[in-house]
């Protein structure tokens, strides 16, 4: 016959195993093993027992306390990961993430970028200046009088302190010049501001791309060279480049740029899209002046340099209507560049 003991022990098991959840598991172990449980009285009969039959019922009361505890256990552990798989099954991997907005760069952004990669692949570096300039840097330095209309305060923004913001970024051949002796071969890229009537094709703010290059012996065939591998590159190889004989205060011969290519207009027309020349020697001049040495000797160096509209080019390009689009932050138009 059976031990009382190994009967409590096979019924534990059976309710253990039969528990469908953690409540009921709970309520077992509590019958069994709770304080006052059926297991755990035992403890207080073996007081009564006899010395032979002590070690012997001892022995058993261990053994079914812990098979007991390590079913209770096992079981927990079942229930867990039954609840787990139970969860995961719940969710649908089939649905639909929540979508994150995905960002795009502006289409002024886009083209500047592609212009550079072009003038970085022929060596030009990048060079960088203020927006709010001196009036010596935006005029009289690039050999631009005072009674240049350019300098009228109709044409210009300008500060209470006399500084203003620069008209063109011709400043940062300039700022350039000063810091370093030549050889120069830089671009650029920034932004540039006139007291413009604003309209479709007018803006207050537009965007630039100046070149310098100076060295021995830069001639307008290097100049022609340049332009024309660029706007090659960036229009297709079908663009032809147009020099048409311009005046500029700080170049001199200088020239309106223009382009023809499919790739704008089907090609049916030449559009201006730069100013361009040979540095004029008085901007080297003033240069020396400022520098306090003859780094910038006219009679030993020659450059060119240019201004591409990169506004106007964009527009052209990508088919904008209406310049003050790049401004308006508006998604509808800034999507269709994404
Ligand atoms: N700075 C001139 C402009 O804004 C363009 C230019 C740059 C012309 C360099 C010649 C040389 O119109």
């Amino acid at each position: 016959m059976p031990h009382p003991l190994e009967q409590l022990r096979d019924n534990a098991l059976r309710e253990i195993g039969d528990a469908p959840d953690e409540k009921t598991l709970e309520a077992v172990r509590v019958r069994y093993l709770g304080k006052s449980g059926s297991i755990s009285v035992w403890g207080e009969k073996m007081k009564t027992l006899s010395q032979e039959e002590r070690p012997v019922v001892g022995k058993l009361l261990n053994e079914t306390r812990n098979a007991v505890a390590d079913a209770i256990e096992q079981h927990a552990e079942k229930l867990r990961s039954q609840k787990e798989s139970e969860a995961l099954a719940s969710i649908d991997v089939s649905l639909p993430g929540t979508p994150s907005e995905r960002g795009s760069l502006h289409p002024l952004t886009q083209i500047l970028d592609r212009a550079i990669a072009i003038f970085r692949q022929m060596g030009f570096a990048l060079a960088d200046g203020p927006d709010i300039e001196t009036e010596w840097h935006c005029f009289d330095a690039l050999n631009t009088p005072p009674d240049h209309p350019a300098r009228n305060e109709q044409d210009t923004f300008y500060l209470p302190d006399g500084r203003l913001l620069r008209t063109h970024t011709s400043t940062v051949q300039i700022r350039t010049m000063e810091a370093a002796p030549p050889p120069i071969r830089v671009i650029a890229p920034g932004a540039a501001y006139r007291r413009d009537e604003i309209d479709a094709t007018h803006s207050a703010q537009f965007h630039q791309i100046e070149g310098l290059y100076v060295d021995e012996n830069v001639s307008i065939a290097d100049l022609k060279g340049a332009l024309e591998f660029f706007f090659r590159e960036l229009l297709g190889p079908d663009t032809a480049v147009r020099f048409r004989p311009h005046y500029f205060p700080f170049t001199e011969p200088s020239f309106e740029t223009d382009v023809q290519s499919k790739a704008l207009k089907g090609g049916q027309q030449w559009i201006e899209v730069a100013g361009s020349g040979m540095v004029h020697p008085g901007v080297f001049e003033e240069v020396n002046k400022a520098r306090g040495d003859d780094a910038y000797n006219p009679k030993k160096w020659t450059g060119y340099a240019f201004g591409l509209g990169m506004d106007r080019l964009a527009m052209i390009l990508f088919d904008i209507p209406d310049i003050r689009l790049f401004a308006q932050n508006d998604l509808r138009f800034l999507r269709q560049f994404a």
